[in-house]
């Protein structure tokens, strides 16, 4: 098998992770922060070095900004659901995942405008567009860092100038570049980093994280879950204390455990190292399909300025057909049709059928690029 959906999730893990996630069930077991004894503080001490973890990862400053979400969809509601109300205007571009415009699109009826900064073809942001709807008394702007369908990468650096200048707050979509490219929150200058643990960050499903830059008034944004968090327990309104003000309810310790080890094997690996790999593999992959006569490579289709997903359609072909005989004959696991972000497939003129994605991953050889590469030209052939 030649697993190929690293942008759905990265898989394999590595071994800390499956090893840190037994360790945990086997040897900690309470539940963090809920009560005195040695279980549930061995619980929390283990929770906060996540915490610290991933502050340090991202280079924000306090760790009790760190909040633990389910994924990455859960970490942009939370600040989506939770700061915007009647009559805010946000920014956003044509790139963007479901993860953020359903919940706009849910927002809209409820009075926030949303303005979308256009997109070229091949998924890059018009900064120059950006520059002119940002200065329209925009509250907060929320940004893909990397596109789920072309792998395109934004450039955040500019956009938080812009923001900066014009007293935005800024939220980036790190889904497809946390563990893949380098992110200095303080360096970039992002307010607020939504993540999802389970792809580049090499931990299970069921985790990722929101993280709050130290400089962002924390309360306005509204919980959009309450109820128990271990703390102030007479009282029944939500506390405000951080992290508890947006992490009720028993936490996922165990994927958390092991997201600290993919964290780790992360860090040790060097976030470079794996960035240049990725490179070496798209580059690679994107030349072998350009070299196929039927098949569009979409996007920059360059390497430099690309994540590790590319994506593609083949003349006289479904996208279904090829993502099953990749399957069916070349055991190649790829994904098809609008990756959950129509509006990026808007952008790129592959709407409605979509593109053939293929995503590798930081475990992925040469030798498997070369070998999908043959199976692409076989399948378009027959
Ligand atoms: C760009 C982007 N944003 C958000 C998400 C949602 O992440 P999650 O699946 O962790 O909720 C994804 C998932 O593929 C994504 O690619």
């Amino acid at each position: 098998m030649i697993y190929l959906d690293n942008a759905a999730t990265s898989w394999p893990k590595p071994p800390e992770t499956i090893e840190a996630m037994h360790a945990y069930l086997e040897t900690v077991g309470g539940n963090p922060g809920r009560s005195g004894h040695r279980a549930s503080v061995d619980a929390a001490r283990a929770l906060y070095e996540v915490r610290e973890a991933v502050c340090t990862f991202f280079n924000s400053k306090d760790p009790m900004r760190v909040f633990f979400t389910h994924n990455g969809t859960h970490a942009l509601n939370y600040v989506l659901m939770g700061m915007l109300k009647e009559g805010d205007q946000v920014l956003t571009t044509a790139i963007e995942h479901n993860a953020v415009m359903r919940p706009l699109r849910e927002l809209e009826k409820r009075g926030v405008v949303i303005r979308t900064a256009c997109c070229r073809e091949d998924g890059t942001v018009d900064l120059d567009d950006f520059a002119r709807k940002i200065a329209s008394g925009i509250t907060l702007s929320v940004v893909n860092h990397a596109s789920n369908v072309l792998g395109t990468i934004s450039p955040i650096g500019s956009i938080a100038e812009l923001c900066r200048k014009h007293g935005v707050l800024l939220l980036v979509d790190s889904a497809q570049t946390a563990g893949s490219l380098p992110i200095d929150m303080q360096d970039m200058g992002i307010d607020l980093l939504a993540c999802t643990g389970h792809k580049g960050l090499l931990g299970p499903p069921g985790t990722g994280c929101l993280v709050i830059g130290s400089h962002v008034d924390s309360t306005a944004i509204k919980p959009i879950i309450r109820g128990g968090t271990g703390s102030r327990s007479k009282e029944e309104y939500q506390p405000e204390d951080l992290p508890d003000k947006f992490e009720s309810g028993t936490p996922n310790s165990v994927g958390l455990a092991g997201l600290l080890a993919g964290i780790s094997w992360v860090t040790s690996r060097g976030v470079d190292i794996v960035r240049s790999h990725e490179v070496k593999l798209i580059a690679r992959l994107i030349e072998g399909l350009q070299s196929i006569q039927d098949i569009t490579v979409h996007g920059t289709r360059n390497p430099k300025e690309s994540v590790a997903v590319v994506s593609f359609t083949c003349r006289g072909k479904t996208v279904s057909e090829i993502g099953l005989m990749l399957d069916e004959r070349h055991g190649i696991l790829c994904r098809v049709g609008l990756h959950c972000a129509p509006s990026a497939h808007k952008t790129a003129g592959t709407f409605p059928e979509g593109t053939v994605r293929l995503s590798p991953g930081c475990f992925t050889t040469l030798d498997e690029i070369d070998r999908t590469v043959d199976a692409v030209r076989e399948a378009s052939r027959s």
